[in-house]
């Protein structure tokens, strides 16, 4: 079972966007898939059609992964399931300052479902606190959806910054470009700068498209309602060049 958490500490960046339509390529290709959405937000379990539990459960998340399994719901996808956010998820990372082996944690409770799952998907919350540490401890790949912007560029660079200080393996990074716009300059240049960095960017880039904000009225993956569209065929792409690196 490996563990791919899409990660960045900046919002708005397309995490949802990338978790959502990976979970749904991944299931395509016949891989057993559990997409766990992290962020209270619950854009993930939104776009699935999947309400929360009504039961309060963040503070027992951590304890062990008999609790995850009780909340395991289906999507309207074959080999895709989903644990659906809840509001109780915003205290994770006051929670897991107070508990014992808070690295660790997620990572050992994410392990017990390897008999049932091939790939664990996270979708993160923007933030970079005790969760998101639990999160580069636990997960095999991260991916870094990296918009060609200054102030994308310049938080990938703090993310590698963080990498080094706190001494996380750099090669668990998979950052790619997200919301390209190839006819802005800043846009061109941004990519020019990052592809001669320290970390090797994904080949694959997600085109800026109006279908990814689409998603939200039709709550379904590209797939379902815009099969021949190039942000769709993007998204499939990346999936089979992340599957290649897992
Ligand atoms: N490739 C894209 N082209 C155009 N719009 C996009 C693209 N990807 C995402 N968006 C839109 O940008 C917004 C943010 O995307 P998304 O929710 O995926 O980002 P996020 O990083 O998960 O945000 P947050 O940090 O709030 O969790 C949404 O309205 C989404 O529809
Ligand atoms: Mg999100």
């Amino acid at each position: 079972m490996k563990i791919l958490a899409v990660y960045s500490m900046k919002g708005g960046v397309g995490k949802t966007a990338s978790a959502v339509n990976l979970a749904y390529w991944a299931a395509r290709s016949g891989r057993r898939t559990l997409l766990i959405d992290l962020d209270p937000q619950g854009a993930s379990s939104f776009y699935f059609r999947i309400k929360p539990s009504r039961k309060s459960w963040g503070k027992r998340f951590f304890k062990a992964y008999e609790e995850l399994l009780q909340h395991i719901k289906a999507s309207d996808y074959e080999h895709l399931d989903v644990i659906p956010a809840h509001l109780s998820f915003r205290h994770f990372d006051v929670l897991l300052n107070s508990l014992e082996k808070r690295r660790s944690r997620l990572k050992k409770i994410l392990r017990g479902m390897k008999g049932e799952y091939d790939l664990v998907i996270l979708d993160c919350p923007p933030s970079i606190g005790k969760l998101s540490e639990s999160v580069f401890n636990a997960a095999d790949r991260l991916l870094v959806p990296v918009i060609p912007t200054t102030l994308s560029e310049r938080t990938f660079h703090q993310l590698l910054d963080f990498f080094e200080a706190e001494d996380y393996s750099r090669k668990k990074l998979l950052p790619f470009f997200s919301m390209v716009q190839q006819q802005k300059s800043m846009h061109r240049n941004t990519q020019s700068n990052l592809t001669n960095g320290k970390v090797r960017f994904l080949e694959t880039s997600i085109p800026f498209s109006a279908d990814v904000e689409n998603m939200g009225e039709h709550r379904a993956p590209l797939d379902q309602f815009a099969r021949s569209k190039p942000a769709n065929q993007a998204y499939r792409q990346l999936w089979q060049e992340v599957e290649s690196r897992l």
